[in-house]
């Protein structure tokens, strides 16, 4: 049987601020897809990582799936009206439109989804993010798929000998390139070292295209030409058995690695691998944090989640990433903590200098 796992997520208010996620948000979730179950999904589960709503979906609809994307809506749709009802933060700011047309990718909601035909056994790692953009997920996946320091596999196991192919977006230019490695990793460094503009979309394993990753690739601040919050991504990774072990998916995340967000999404800081009871991100709204729920599929149906970065074999990575943090608040308003002025998501840098004008003599 083929099944379609749907990870579908938005900022529909934060509680408070944009730090946490109100109970009452992720009940009508419940409530919503529960109406669904046995019917269009398989099953489904909601969590939530900071101030974004999470919805894991399992279906037979293929990914896309117009009916998938409507209830996924719908839900948030009726969560932001509640959202209201209580004054939280930001309510509905992830969506960018007033009604549904077909499909929520490029209306501010995240996706990532993906199709296969299940496994023997199939475990699936899905992770979550908040105060962060979609080119998170580069590092980490080189680190997986592409990387023997990292994933012993690569090396040691036959099934994974092969290597893997990554598809890369370009999402300044909406256009995508396929890249193989072992053969082109320089080739795919070169472009996904600049996470804001170039991101990992999908893996596949080059023995047999089996699809092993895929990751949600939206930037609110192109789609609404504003800063409306930044992207919060999620990722889902298949693991075991000619793929990547779970512990060679986690390993990546023992290395708090820097990325953008954090604060009004412009500074950088440390990614902070967390438990579910730990994804409220309050220092500076932040640091950036994630989350990894794992499930077994059976029949589509999710056994799990099991808190996968909540271990202690984590407790270091956390622990450098707040003396990073400390390190890099103390910059203040300076770069490398502040973005540069490029990738600045909102900034009084034009209204200043616009004020200063007449002020500039040359030199
Ligand atoms: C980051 C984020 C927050 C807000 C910040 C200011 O993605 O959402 O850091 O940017 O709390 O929010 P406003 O301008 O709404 O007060
Ligand atoms: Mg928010
Ligand atoms: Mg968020």
């Amino acid at each position: 049987m083929k099944v379609t796992l749907s990870v579908i997520k938005a900022d529909i208010g934060g509680f408070p601020g944009h730090s946490s996620m109100h109970p009452a948000l992720m009940e009508i979730a419940r409530q919503e897809l529960g109406k669904q179950k046995g019917k269009l999904l398989i099953d489904f589960k909601v969590l939530h990582c900071g101030d974004d709503l999470e919805l894991i979906m399992t279906h037979t609809k293929g990914v896309d799936n117009k009916l998938i994307h409507k209830l996924a809506w719908d839900v948030f749709v009726k969560g932001t009206a509640e959202a209201k009802k209580l004054k939280l933060y930001g309510a509905g700011q992830d969506l960018l439109k007033d009604t549904f047309s077909g499909n929520v990718k490029g209306m501010g909601p995240g996706v990532a989804e993906m199709e296969f035909e299940e496994r023997k056994s199939e475990p699936v790692m899905i992770f979550m993010a908040d105060k962060t953009e979609p080119g998170a997920w580069n590092y980490a996946l080189y680190k997986m798929f592409a990387d023997p320091f990292s994933t012993a596999g690569l090396v040691i196991d036959p099934n994974m000998h092969d290597g893997f192919t990554f598809e890369v977006h370009d999402l300044f230019e909406h256009k995508k390139v396929l890249l193989k490695c072992p053969e082109e990793i320089y080739d795919l460094l070169a472009f996904i070292g600049q996470p804001a503009r170039y991101v990992v979309k999908h893996v596949f394993r080059n023995s047999d295209k089996m699809i092993a990753a895929s990751t949600s690739t939206q930037r609110l601040s192109l789609l609404a030409g504003r800063y409306v919050g930044k992207d919060d991504p999620v990722m889902i990774v298949r693991a075991q058995s000619g793929l990547p072990a779970v512990g060679e998916v986690l390993e990546p995340f023992s290395f708090p690695y820097t990325v953008a967000g954090w604060m009004r999404g412009s500074h950088h800081g440390p990614f902070m691998p967390v438990g579910f009871d730990q994804a409220t991100p309050s220092r500076f709204d932040g640091p950036p944090r994630v989350i990894c729920a794992g499930f077994q599929l059976s029949g589509g149906v999710l056994e799990g989640p099991c808190d996968m970065l909540k271990d202690v074999s984590f407790d270091r990575a956390r622990k450098m990433a707040n003396e990073i943090a400390d390190y890099l608040r103390r910059h203040g308003p300076f770069e490398p903590h502040r973005l540069s002025a490029d990738e600045m998501e909102y900034t009084t840098l034009p209204g200043v200098i616009k004020k200063l004008e007449k002020r500039f003599r040359k030199i």
